[in-house]
C-alpha cells in the first residue's frame, strides 16, 4: 500500500526536463525505435529469432569490426541488405530515417564493439 501511495505521488511531481542525452546513447535508443533490435537484438549480437534464421552478424564481434568499414555500415543501413537471389537479408533505412540518423547507428553500430 506505501509502495502504491508512493508511485501515485511520484506519478505527481512534475518530471524534471530531460538532460541532453550524448550520442551514443542516442543512438542505442534509435537502435531499438528503429526496430534494429528485432533482427540484432539489444546488445547487437543478433541473437534473435529473426538475426538468426537470417544470419545477422554479431557487432560486438573483432571480425566484424575489422572487416565492416564506415562506408559499408551506413550504406548497409541506408540501402538495406540482399543476397544473391535479391531475398531482402536487411530493409533500407534509407527512406525512412535521416542521413543523421544513419550515422548515429553506424557509430553505434562501432561503439558495440569498443565495449567488450
Ligand atoms: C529483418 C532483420 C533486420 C533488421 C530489422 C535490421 N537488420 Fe541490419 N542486418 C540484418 C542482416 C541479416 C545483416 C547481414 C547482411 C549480410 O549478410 O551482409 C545486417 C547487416 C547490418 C549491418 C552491416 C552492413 C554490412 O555492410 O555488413 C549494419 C551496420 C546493420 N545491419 C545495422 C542495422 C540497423 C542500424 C538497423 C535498424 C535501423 C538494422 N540493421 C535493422 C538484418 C536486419
Amino acid at each position: 500500500m506505501i509502495g502504491l501511495a508512493l508511485a501515485v505521488i511520484l506519478a505527481q511531481l512534475p518530471q524534471p526536463a530531460p538532460a541532453p542525452v550524448a550520442p551514443q546513447s542516442d543512438g542505442k535508443k534509435l537502435f531499438a525505435t528503429a526496430k534494429c533490435i528485432k533482427c540484432h537484438g539489444e546488445d547487437g549480437k543478433g541473437d534473435t529469432e529473426k538475426g538468426r534464421e537470417l544470419k545477422a552478424p554479431d557487432f560486438t564481434s573483432a571480425d566484424f569490426q575489422k572487416e565492416t568499414t564506415d562506408r559499408e555500415m551506413r550504406s548497409g543501413i541506408t540501402k538495406g541488405v540482399k543476397d544473391k537471389k535479391r531475398k531482402v537479408l536487411m530493409p533500407a533505412y534509407g527512406n525512412k530515417l535521416s542521413d543523421e540518423q544513419i550515422q548515429l547507428l553506424a557509430r553505434y553500430v562501432r561503439s558495440l564493439g569498443e565495449n567488450r
